[in-house]
């Protein structure tokens, strides 16, 4: 079962599992194919995370981006103090991409080896030579961002057409990225990091005064981290750990809330969401304040992952009473908000299972294309607390732990997560696009069948909520929520704002013997499929 936010990837994903691969063949395959195809989100400009199992045993792959060498802790602040626009647009809000050196090791350490490196890119190529179909999702993709892209010279002339994005119908190529593509497939990192493509990248650093140079490159490595295991009702969650936030975040909010029998309260009840909010909103105060990049920060994980801190927390919830989030640990001024990135899962025949969730932070990341090599470069410098205490583009007030430093990685919210019933066996691959959101929505789908024995289908497609600490606010998809739910949590002190789509989540969930792939059916142009 392969499910992607693109038909495109899916279906790659899904062709190289009936032709023999494994679910990291696929994974690769699909990523890269993603990146071709979806490149509102795919990418070999920005990075991600990996959870994965093969032959029963979990692994935790971290390729997100670093801060260039020349990065300094203030270098997004101007002279009165305040933030600048840099670490959201432009080339200096780039950190040095990771996908290509995470993929590589992906395959070089779990794929099956019946597939060579260059079959697993073959796809993306083909595509990027002969180019694709542009459908609805593609076109909408552009005209979102269209204003960003056109900023940039050689983003219009890749994805504009007379100054508009491509018509739907139309063929889409991307011969640049079909030549880089097959540098990589030739020669692996060095096709990415070094050569040709590497030179590509410096010369646009250079011409618009960005930061990354080839000792970045040089010096980037994807990292094999220890997954974070945790245990919710009796099931295993394996999820990742920092420098994301999202596998330490997910378990914070499961150890509060196993203290709590939510299904006796009803699905969706004001009791229930009250229960479900404060667990997030104390999980995301701590996350906010005490997490960043293990390899520069020391951070109290014991504390946070054990009995003693949720069992704190627990204590200071009130059974009828939102706790306003200034009470709480952490303080800013938070505003803004804007996506997107991509979440996809795999299982095979064996039950090896790929969950990667992969980003260039915001659609189109920083809107600049590398001319003559056809990718974007990403803007996550922005999930950096560029000022401590500041709110960033997702609204998120962090704190020094997540302060800029050179070769450091910004913290993340991506939560690509398998789930393992008390017999071993894979129950649930989930994973999700949407910042802070991510992290919220896959508790949420988790809840959904663990607590409520809600189906996959019926998982995918209930309201969501999300509460990060600051803003005091819960967002909510108003579609489905009833109003008396609404009106009896304002009453113990909850402020609503409307969101019409949170988070992409795609989802797979083993159901008796089958499993049932849920693309996300808020984005238009997901899929499920298997061989
Ligand atoms: O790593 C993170 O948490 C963010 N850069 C993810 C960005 C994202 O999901 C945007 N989508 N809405």
């Amino acid at each position: 079962m392969v499910v992607s936010d693109n038909t495109i990837g899916t279906n790659v994903g899904r062709d190289m599992l009936a032709s023999g691969g494994n679910a990291v063949d696929a994974a690769v395959a699909t990523a890269f194919a993603l990146a071709v195809a979806y490149p509102t989100a795919g990418n070999i400009g920005g990075g991600g995370f990996a959870v994965v199992r093969v032959s029963g045993k979990a692994y935790a792959l971290d390729f997100r981006e670093t801060a260039p060498i020349a990065a300094a802790r203030d270098m997004y602040v101007d002279s009165n103090g305040k933030l600048t626009d840099d670490a959201r647009k432009g080339i200096k809000a780039s950190g040095v991409p990771g996908s290509v050196a995470g993929l590589y090791a992906l395959y070089e350490k779990l794929g099956s080896k019946k597939k060579s490196w260059a079959e697993l890119l073959a796809p993306a190529i083909a595509l990027a030579e002969a180019g694709f179909i542009v459908d609805e999702a593609f076109n909408r993709g552009i005209t979102e961002r269209i204003d960003r892209l056109r900023a940039y010279p050689a983003s219009t002339a890749l994805f504009l057409v007379k100054g508009e994005a491509p018509a739907v119908g139309s063929r889409w190529k991307n011969l640049d990225l079909a030549r880089v593509l097959r540098r990589i497939a030739e020669k692996g990192n060095d096709g990415f990091y070094k050569g040709e493509t590497a030179r590509a990248l410096v010369a646009q650093m250079k011409r618009d005064h960005g930061l990354i140079t080839q000792a970045d490159l040089d010096a980037y490595r994807a990292k094999w981290r220890e997954p974070l295991e945790f245990s919710y009702r009796g099931v295993k969650l394996t999820s990742m750990p920092p420098p994301s936030s999202g596998g330490v975040t997910l378990a914070m909010i499961c150890h509060i809330l196993e203290g709590f029998d939510l299904a006796p309260m009803g699905y969706q009840s004001p009791q229930e969401l009250h229960t479900v909010f404060e667990a997030m909103r104390r999980s995301f105060a701590a996350r906010n304040a005490k997490l960043g990049d293990p390899d520069f920060v020391k951070m109290p994980l014991d504390e946070l992952l054990g009995n003693a801190w949720a069992n704190d927390q627990r204590a200071t919830i009130h059974p009828d009473r939102a706790t306003p989030s200034t009470q709480l640990e952490s303080s800013g001024t938070p505003s803004g908000s804007g996506p997107h990135t991509t979440h996809f899962s795999v299982v095979d025949a064996e039950s090896n299972a790929v969950a990667l969730t992969t980003t260039l932070n915001w659609w189109y990341g920083s809107g600049v294309t590398v001319k003559g090599a056809g990718f974007v470069l990403n803007n996550e410098m922005d999930d950096f607390a560029a000022v401590p205490g500041t709110a960033n583009g997702f609204g998120l007030v962090q704190g020094e732990a997540n302060a800029i430093a050179p070769g450091k990685r910004m913290l993340s919210s991506m939560s690509p997560t398998l789930v393992t019933g008390p017999d071993g066996k894979l129950l649930l691959v989930a994973g999700a696009a949407g910042g802070p959101t991510i992290i919220t929505s896959v508790f949420e789908e988790l809840s959904s069948v663990i607590d409520f024995k809600l189906d996959g289908a019926a998982a995918v497609s209930v309201p969501r909520f999300h509460m990060q600490h600051l803003p005091d606010v819960v967002m909510y998809e108003k579609e489905g929520v009833a109003e008396s739910t609404l009106k009896s949590l304002e009453a113990m002190g909850y402020t609503f704002k409307e969101r019409d789509h949170i988070a992409d989540a795609p989802l797979i969930v083993r159901e008796g013997e089958q499993w049932v792939g849920l693309a996300e059916p808020r984005r238009l142009g997901g899929l499920a499929a298997t061989p």
